[in-house]
C-alpha cells in the first residue's frame, strides 16, 4: 500500500515537472545546472548541453534498440554510435540528398503545394489536418519517391513510429509502431522493386540510391536502402508539421507579431520568415531536449563551480530547450528577438547527430508558415489542440 502511495506521489511529481519545464530548467540552470537523480541526468546550460552533444563517444545514442524493431533487426544511422557505418551510411545519403535541390526542388515545392492546398479550401480550413501535416508527406513522395500506399496513413505512420522512437515507453504506442513498421517495410521494398522495373524516370532520391546500388557503393542493398528511407520519413514528418503547426500558433497569440510577419510574408523576405520560425519555436520548443546515455563516468564542465559527474549507464537529457533560455549565451531570453545568431538555436541537435533534414527545414517550415501568413483577414478559429505529442488540429479561416 505505501509502495503505491509513493508511486503516485512520484509520477504525480514527472508529470508536474514535464508539465513545468521551463519553470524547472530555469531553477536547475541557477542552483544546480547539471542534477543527476535516479539514473536520469539534466543538464541545463548552454555550454554543458553543448559539450554533451560534443562528446559523442562519452555520451551516446540511445535508439538502437528500438531502431533495431522497427527497421526488423538493423538500424539506422540515428541509432549508430560513432563508426565507419555511420560515417558511410551519413555519406551515401548526403550524396542522395543534395542541399542543392533546396532550391531547385524543396522550396518550389513546398511553395506551389501550399497555394494549391490554401486556394483550394473555401477560406476555412484545419491547418494541421489540410497543410501541416499533407506537405511534408507529398514532399517526401515527390522528392524521395515515396509518396506512401495513402497518404494519411503514410502520414500517422511516421507519427507513431516516431512517438515510439523518442519518447517513454508505453506499450500502446509500441503495438502500433511495430505494426506500421510492418507495414512501411513491405511498402518500401514494393517501391524499390517497381523503381527496378521503371529506371531512369525520375530524379529523385531512391533513383539516387539506385544509382549508387549500380556503381556498387558499399552500403546501398536493398535493405541498406530501406532503412536510410524510413529513417529519413520518421524524422522527416511528424517533425515538420509540428513546427509548422506550432508556429502559427504562437503568432496567433502575439497579434503584434503576427501583423509584421504577415508584412514579411507578403514581400517574401524569407530570411525573416526563417527567425520568425527558430524564434517562435526557441519559445515554444519542439522537446525538451536530446537524450543520450553515458557511456564512462565524465564530468561535465570540469573545472568549474558547478563541475558534475554523470556516472557510466546514467541516462542523460540534454536540455535543448533549457540552453536556449540560458542567459549567459542569449540576451533577453524571454523576449522574441529577430536579431539572434543562428548558433544559439539547437532546435534541430548539435554535434555528430546534427539533424540530416536541418536545411530542409529551414526552407519548409518556413515555407508552410509562409503560405499561410499570406492570406488576408487571418484568423484563427480555435486554439492548437495536440493528441500526446503532436498538434492535431488549428482550425482558421482568411478571406477569399
Ligand atoms: C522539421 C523539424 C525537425 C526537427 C525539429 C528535427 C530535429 C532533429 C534533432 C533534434 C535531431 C538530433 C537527434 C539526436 O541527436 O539524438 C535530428 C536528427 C536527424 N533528423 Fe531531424 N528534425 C527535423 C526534420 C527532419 C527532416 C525533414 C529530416 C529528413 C529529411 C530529418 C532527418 C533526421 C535524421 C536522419 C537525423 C539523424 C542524423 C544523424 O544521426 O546524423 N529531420 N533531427
Amino acid at each position: 500500500m505505501k509502495m503505491a502511495k509513493a508511486d503516485k506521489t512520484n509520477s504525480g511529481l514527472i508529470d508536474w515537472v514535464f508539465n513545468n519545464l521551463g519553470l524547472v530548467f530555469s531553477v536547475l540552470r541557477w542552483i544546480k545546472p547539471t542534477i543527476v537523480f535516479k539514473g536520469q541526468a539534466f543538464v541545463t546550460r548552454f555550454d554543458d548541453v553543448s559539450e554533451v552533444l560534443e562528446r559523442d563517444w562519452a555520451f551516446q545514442v540511445p535508439y538502437a534498440e528500438k531502431m533495431g524493431k522497427i527497421t526488423n533487426g538493423s538500424n539506422f544511422f540515428l541509432g549508430m554510435q560513432n563508426t565507419e557505418q555511420y560515417t558511410r551510411d551519413v555519406s551515401n545519403m548526403r550524396l542522395a540528398a543534395s542541399r542543392e535541390d533546396i532550391g531547385e526542388i524543396i522550396v518550389p515545392f513546398v511553395d506551389n503545394t501550399c497555394n494549391e492546398i490554401l486556394s483550394a479550401s473555401n477560406g476555412k480550413m484545419d491547418v494541421v489536418q489540410a497543410l501541416t501535416r499533407v506537405v511534408p508527406t507529398r514532399l517526401i513522395g515527390k522528392y524521395f519517391g515515396t509518396p506512401g500506399w495513402n497518404e494519411t496513413e503514410f502520414t500517422d505512420a511516421a507519427t507513431v513510429m516516431f512517438q515510439y522512437l523518442f519518447y517513454p515507453d508505453d506499450a500502446e504506442v509500441e503495438k502500433q509502431a511495430l505494426t506500421v513498421a510492418d507495414k512501411t517495410r513491405q511498402y518500401l521494398d514494393q517501391a524499390i522493386a517497381e523503381r527496378k522495373l521503371n529506371r531512369n524516370q525520375y530524379d529523385d532520391v531512391l533513383e539516387r540510391c539506385l544509382k549508387l546500388q549500380d556503381a556498387g557503393m558499399p552500403g546501398m542493398d536493398d535493405q541498406n536502402i530501406r532503412n536510410n528511407l524510413i529513417g529519413l520519413i520518421i524524422g522527416a514528418i511528424p517533425t515538420t508539421s509540428k513546427c509548422a503547426a506550432t508556429t502559427l500558433n504562437y503568432l496567433f497569440d502575439q497579434p503584434e507579431l503576427l501583423v509584421t510577419a504577415q508584412q514579411a510574408a507578403r514581400v517574401d523576405d524569407d530570411a525573416a520568415m526563417v527567425q520568425y520560425v527558430l524564434e517562435s519555436l526557441r519559445l515554444n520548443p519542439f522537446s525538451g531536449g536530446i537524450q543520450r546515455i553515458c557511456a564512462e563516468d565524465y564530468v561535465v564542465a570540469k573545472g568549474t563551480l558547478r563541475a558534475t559527474k554523470i556516472p557510466k549507464g546514467t541516462k542523460v537529457l540534454a536540455a535543448t530547450q533549457s540552453a536556449m533560455m540560458d542567459r549567459r549565451k542569449v540576451t533577453e531570453p524571454s523576449k522574441f528577438r529577430l536579431d539572434r545568431p543562428s548558433y544559439i538555436y539547437m532546435h534541430f541537435g548539435y554535434g555528430l547527430h546534427t539533424c540530416f533534414g536541418q536545411y530542409i527545414n529551414l526552407a519548409q517550415i518556413p515555407g508552410i508558415v509562409k503560405s499561410v501568413l499570406k492570406q488576408k483577414g487571418l484568423r484563427r478559429v480555435s486554439d492548437m489542440k495536440s493528441v500526446g505529442p503532436f498538434p492535431t488540429n488549428l482550425e482558421i479561416e482568411f478571406d477569399l
